[in-house]
């Protein structure tokens, strides 16, 4: 954890889940938080947890609906104009969806595009110059399993998490000459609020089907220590929990006609 002595990070989705551990976790090391999401009650609450146990610490908060550009403009703006140097971006906000594409709300497939891709790619484009500015700097995006896989009945969000772990992967290439660091977290199933969010109105929970492979679960601190260290090792990628990882592995060299009959029978059982 000493690479992160030092650094101001953003935080996106920091109200709940990971993004609260990733706050929690690097608040010893850091000099800078900067915590960010809509429920801006938990982020104070969160802001002043932090700053009673760290006082070196400066953590501000930043209420915004990242879904919208403009508000990710002001965001930045915001940044600017306080003068914050962001050298580790961490784009954790994110939704998803469980159930059949057809009857899906398009107001959570419109968020999730634009909240897991849009919101992502364009703070990234908007904080780059900046963290080539400052010389070290590194970026964490939370993927997910769900994008190595498209997954019936989370069609949409497995789409959005192979664009963010692909999109993260080529932009690793790209910065890291430059001494920036860009990882993806691809988390299997984690405990948080994210499956009552995904669980669409009386369908049963969308976490059920995880539950018969309780091994492949990890906790919020796993999964965010797993992100922290891959970062800090200069991974471009990690899946968290070691029995999940050996399992992506393994079904990342099935071939597809394969894989296409798994996930066929996977989607009838649900
Ligand atoms: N939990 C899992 O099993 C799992 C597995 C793989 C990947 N992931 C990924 O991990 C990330 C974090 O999820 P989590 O598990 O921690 O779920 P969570 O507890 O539901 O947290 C999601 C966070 O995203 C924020 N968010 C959602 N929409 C937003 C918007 N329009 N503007 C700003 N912030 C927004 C939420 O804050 P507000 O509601 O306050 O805005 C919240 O802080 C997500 O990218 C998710 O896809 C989770």
């Amino acid at each position: 954890m000493k690479y992160f002595e030092g650094c101001t990070a953003l935080i996106t989705g920091a109200s709940s889940g990971l993004g609260a551990e990733f706050a929690r976790q690097l608040a010893p090391y850091a000099r800078g938080l900067i915590l960010v999401a809509r429920r801006n009650e938990r982020l104070e609450e969160l802001a002043s947890e932090l700053r009673g146990i760290h006082p070196g610490l400066t953590v501000r908060t930043y209420c915004a609906d990242l879904a919208r550009e403009d508000l990710r403009t002001q965001l930045v703006a915001w940044l600017q104009k306080e003068d914050i140097a962001v050298d580790f971006l961490i784009n954790n906000a994110g939704i998803g969806d469980h159930g059949k594409f057809q009857d899906g709300d398009w107001n959570r497939v419109r968020a999730m595009l634009d909240v897991n891709i849009a919101a992502l790619t364009h703070l990234t484009h908007l904080l780059v110059p900046g963290l080539l500015r400052g010389g070290r700097a590194a970026i964490l995006n939370v993927s997910s399993v769900a994008g190595f896989f498209p997954l019936p009945h989370m069609a949409v969000y497995s789409a959005t998490k192979a664009y963010v772990t692909s999109f993260s992967e080529a932009l690793a290439l790209e910065l890291r000459p430059r001494g920036i660091t860009v990882t993806a977290l691809c988390p299997g199933p984690v405990p948080t609020e994210f499956f009552d969010i995904a669980t669409r109105e009386g369908e049963r929970d969308a976490v059920a089907h995880f539950k018969t492979f309780p091994a492949m679960v990890v906790t919020p601190q796993e999964a965010v220590a797993a992100g922290l260290r891959a970062v800090a090792a200069r991974r471009a990628r990690v899946v968290p929990g070691p029995l999940l990882a050996a399992a992506v592995g393994v079904a990342l060299v099935i071939p597809f006609f394969v894989l296409r009959r798994i996930l066929a029978w996977k989607a009838d059982s649900i």
